[in-house]
């Protein structure tokens, strides 16, 4: 017999179909303590490339650096009313220091020793610093932000906590508010998180989704 599974496949689905791109946030209501302290594990826990983790996640309740990312952010009142702002960063440039950082970080967690994870190393330096020509390093840090912003909206949405993935941002201006640039970041995507407002008539319009057939190709027979 198989065990059970964790959540029924009826609750992921139900929870999926709950989310949706919040436009109008209940700036009354705040994300608790233990619930966003659990957000930010699953924030850490996203997998990337090699294990990299080239990011940081910035974390903002402060009130008036939320109001002041409105203008930045193409008018949108998402990031001044939701309870969180995650601005997503990655690494710009990548460089050695950030691969030594996650070998150390490995030796120390699985404790071995860091000159055992040379052959790692230089696995990952020949791939990433410099990187190959034709390959932008930021934009591959980027896209591994990209996988902590799509777990980052399933997981609020498994415990029932709104969300709105933001592009319509401008990330210079993000960077220069937020002085990234010395701390050799930049921004990628933004998430918002809180509870949306009774009145956001987004949240009864149906998803527009393709067809599961126009999207999923089978190549073997459905098992
Ligand atoms: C990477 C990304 C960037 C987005 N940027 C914005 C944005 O700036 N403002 C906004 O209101 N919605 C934004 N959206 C929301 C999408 O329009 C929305 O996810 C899509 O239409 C599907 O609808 P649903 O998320 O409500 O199911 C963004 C979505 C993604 C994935």
């Amino acid at each position: 017999m198989s065990a059970p599974k964790p959540v029924s496949n009826e609750t992921l689905l139900q929870q999926l179909r709950w989310r949706y791109a919040v436009k109008r946030f209940d700036p009354t209501r705040k994300i608790a303590a233990e619930d966003w302290q659990t957000l930010e594990h699953a924030l850490v826990l996203t997998p990337s490339s090699f294990g990299l983790q080239p990011w940081r996640f910035v974390v903002i309740t402060d009130q008036t650096i939320k109001d002041q990312l409105v203008p930045i952010s193409w008018g949108q009142r998402q990031v001044a009313d939701a309870s969180h702002v995650v601005v997503f960063t990655a690494r710009k440039p990548l460089t050695e220091s950030d691969v030594d950082r996650y070998v150390a970080r490995t030796a120390e967690v699985r404790g071995v020793a860091a000159e055992s994870l040379a052959g790692f190393k230089k696995m990952m330096m020949s791939s990433l610093v410099p990187p190959p020509s034709g390959v932008d390093i930021h934009h591959w840090a980027a896209l591994q932000a990209y996988i902590a912003l799509g777990n980052f909206m399933t997981s609020a949405a498994m415990l029932g906590i709104d969300t709105c993935p933001m592009e319509g941002i401008v990330p210079e201006k993000y960077d220069e508010l937020l002085g990234l640039p010395r701390e050799g970041l930049g921004t990628v995507v933004v998430a918002v998180a809180g509870y949306r407002a009774p009145d956001d008539k987004y949240a009864v319009l149906p998803k527009v989704r393709f067809k599961v057939e126009d999207v999923v190709h089978n190549i073997g027979p459905r098992l």
